[in-house]
């Protein structure tokens, strides 16, 4: 049986809800069932309460062994637990302590192997012992040499949408939460953290314990052990990172504590106690990970001047939207990223000013625009249809910048303070809750547009959720500062020497902007010119140097090969990879993205593998 939830829908007149795949007859007419069609598990019907996970990490053998124990209820008398597995060798179960059957079910594409239990109505607590596969999708080995230190070796998961069944069996959905405590034992050098109250100091015995006293969903599982230190930030807030890298961590990090105390003062407390980031070493395949208590990012934010610390903002944020509130299922993904992104951009905000942050919304705008350029019709609707698909398919700009768009349009509808007291109102009431989008747009008409026809026709709502590309309200800022950026990049194509254009107080946006509406390719004279008077090869601002690269590419710009090679071979970011190999190959490069990816592929997260093998084909 598939994950349902029942969800009442009132009379809404918003708009007709488009995608009702998940309507039954059966239902009543202000019913809708809702699926969540990418687990396996039976835990809406089985109560699953709690996890006690009892862990070794082996990095000899790449792998996880251990026991993962669910404390759970069965009112609905059901016969089996269902949990999801993927690519895992399941050893044992017990079954309140007495060794118990298992089935495992066969794999189904994307979804992995259905793991089942027998269960009797008074069953308290079901255990099974088990391995992780070598292609556990959530696991990022990393031989000392990928490291910053070179020493020591580190491994860190990403389980976000579908992976934490890689490494932990479990009910794999983000409407079930659960809390955790876990024994984590690995090499005594090195030091264990998890999305829970983490230590501070690596300890004699190689043992961690941690504990999760708040419900969240398996794709908040987070794991990453290495050689680690930390740094205190202020009284809540700290920073962890290897050795060689945690100084400028530190440094990058300053204002983090004013962050959360500036995401507060808008939509109300920090629930989860501490706030703390992992700057993870630099093969880690996105930006960031919002884990609980302890975010997850690549070190290609410390770029020494603090300028791209809204990627901080953004994983802070979804401790509001994702993480309190979460999408019910991935097709809903939109209210997690949407929302953060909004909200990401309300503090990068407040923390600097509107000129600034309009430029963020710009560059949005710009990447909207060539997402849809780049997508099916049906993959443009903020409602997703992932039926059949990876979650993963769903990781557009579209549930990102169309979705905050969106939201900004209601905020300039309403007025801001009316749309700040409305969302705070909803983190409140939906806290430690999941929303689909349909729940979400009753929401929105009880609480804010109150039925106000003139109103409901102005957002049209309809072709925003569920209608294809950018609908024709979207607001789009024209920042004041790209004015500036549009004419030195004028006058330097008609000709005017790059040293007497003044950059002198440009920040990242600027330079983004300067550079993405540059002709491609440019002529070597101009990429010369402009890598004399900059220094583009050699930029330490990671959006900076690969923007360039790729610019470089076009243009077949020779002298920014060698330092490209370097950033290919150590940064693993699917964001910075995927269009340098793109690019390669788009200008009969072949060879060139063919030996370069050859080189560095181990070094490259499985996930990131795979989309670069579909750029290369393999
Ligand atoms: N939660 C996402 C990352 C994610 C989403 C991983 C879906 C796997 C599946 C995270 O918050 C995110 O959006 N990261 C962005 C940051 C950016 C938008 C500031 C990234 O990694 O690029
Ligand atoms: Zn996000």
């Amino acid at each position: 049986m598939k994950r349902i939830f029942l969800v009442c829908i009132s009379a809404v007149g918003l708009c007709s809800c488009g995608n009702n795949a998940t309507t039954q007859s059966n239902q009543t007419k202000d019913t809708v069932a809702v699926k969540d069609l990418h687990t396996q598990s039976n835990a809406d019907s089985v109560v699953v309460k709690h996890l006690d996970l009892d862990i070794k990490v082996d990095f000899e053998k790449k792998q996880i062994t251990g026991c993962a124990t669910w404390d759970i209820e069965n009112p609905h008398n059901q016969e089996v637990l269902k949990l999801d597995t993927y690519n895992m060798t399941i050893d044992s179960a017990t079954v309140d302590g007495i060794n118990s059957s298992l089935l495992m079910k066969g794999e189904v594409p994307h979804l992995g192997e259905e793991l089942q239990i027998p269960i009797l109505p008074q069953t308290k607590k079901v255990a099974i012992y088990y391995k992780t596969g070598n292609k556990a999708r959530a696991l990022q080995w990393l031989d000392p040499q990928q490291t910053n230190g070179k020493k020591y070796p580190f491994l860190y998961t990403q389980s976000e949408s579908i992976y934490a069944r890689s490494w932990i069996p479990c009910p794999d959905g983000p409407g079930i939460r659960f809390t955790y405590s876990a024994r984590v034992t690995v090499p005594k050098e090195l030091m264990a953290l998890m999305s829970a109250d983490n230590p501070q100091t690596t300890n004699d015995s190689g043992i961690y314990h941690f504990n999760m006293n708040i419900p969240i969903p398996a794709y908040l599982m987070a794991l990453a052990v290495g050689d680690i230190r930390f740094r205190s930030i202020d009284e809540r807030t700290g920073v962890y990172a290897e050795p060689t890298m945690i100084d400028k961590a530190r440094y990058e990090f300053e204002d983090v504590g004013k962050m959360v105390k500036t995401a507060e003062a808008l939509y109300g407390p920090y629930r989860w106690g501490r706030y703390d980031a992992i700057v993870l070493p630099p093969g880690f395949p996105i930006g960031g990970m919002e884990n609980p208590k302890l975010t997850f990012c690549t070190p290609t934010i410390i770029a020494g001047d603090r300028s791209l610390m809204n990627l901080i903002a953004h994983e802070l944020a979804h401790n509001w939207s994702g993480n309190l509130v979460t999408n019910a299922t991935w097709d809903d993904f939109w209210l997690n990223e949407g929302f953060t992104v909004y909200f990401e951009r309300r503090i990068t905000e407040a923390m600097t000013d509107k000129s600034y942050v309009d430029m963020l919304w710009e560059l949005g705008y710009q990447d909207l625009e060539a997402e849809v350029a780049d997508q099916k019709e049906r993959d443009t609707w903020l409602k997703l249809d992932l039926k059949g698909h990876d979650p993963d398919d769903g990781l557009t700009d579209i549930p990102y910048e169309k979705g905050a768009l969106f939201l900004r349009l209601i905020e300039d509808n309403v007025g801001r303070e009316k749309f700040d007291a409305f969302l705070k109102k909803y983190f409140d009431e939906h806290a430690f809750k999941t929303i689909t989008t349909e729940q979400f747009l009753t929401y929105l008409n009880d609480n804010l547009l109150k039925g106000d026809t003139t109103l409901i026709n102005k957002l049209n709502i309809k072709a925003w959720v569920y209608g294809p590309g950018i609908p024709a309200n979207c607001p789009r800022v024209q920042p004041e500062r790209f004015k500036q950026v549009d004419s030195a990049r004028t006058a330097f194509l008609n000709g005017t020497s790059p040293k007497d254009i003044n950059t002198k107080n440009w920040s990242t946006n600027e330079w983004l902007h300067f550079m993405r509406k540059m002709p491609k390719p440019l002529t070597l004279e101009q990429m010369k010119a402009l890598d004399a008077a900059y220094h583009l090869t050699t930029s330490g601002n990671s959006e900076i140097a690969d923007l360039w690269y790729v610019m470089a590419v076009a243009a077949d710009y020779k002298e920014a090969y060698a330092a490209m090679d370097i950033f290919l071979s150590r940064v693993g970011r699917r964001k910075f990879l995927e269009p340098l190999y793109k690019e390669m190959m788009q200008t009969h490069k072949e060879a060139m993205a063919t030996s370069i990816y050859a080189k560095y592929k181990q070094n490259y997260h499985p996930l990131t593998q795979e989309s670069i093998d579909k750029i290369v084909g393999k």
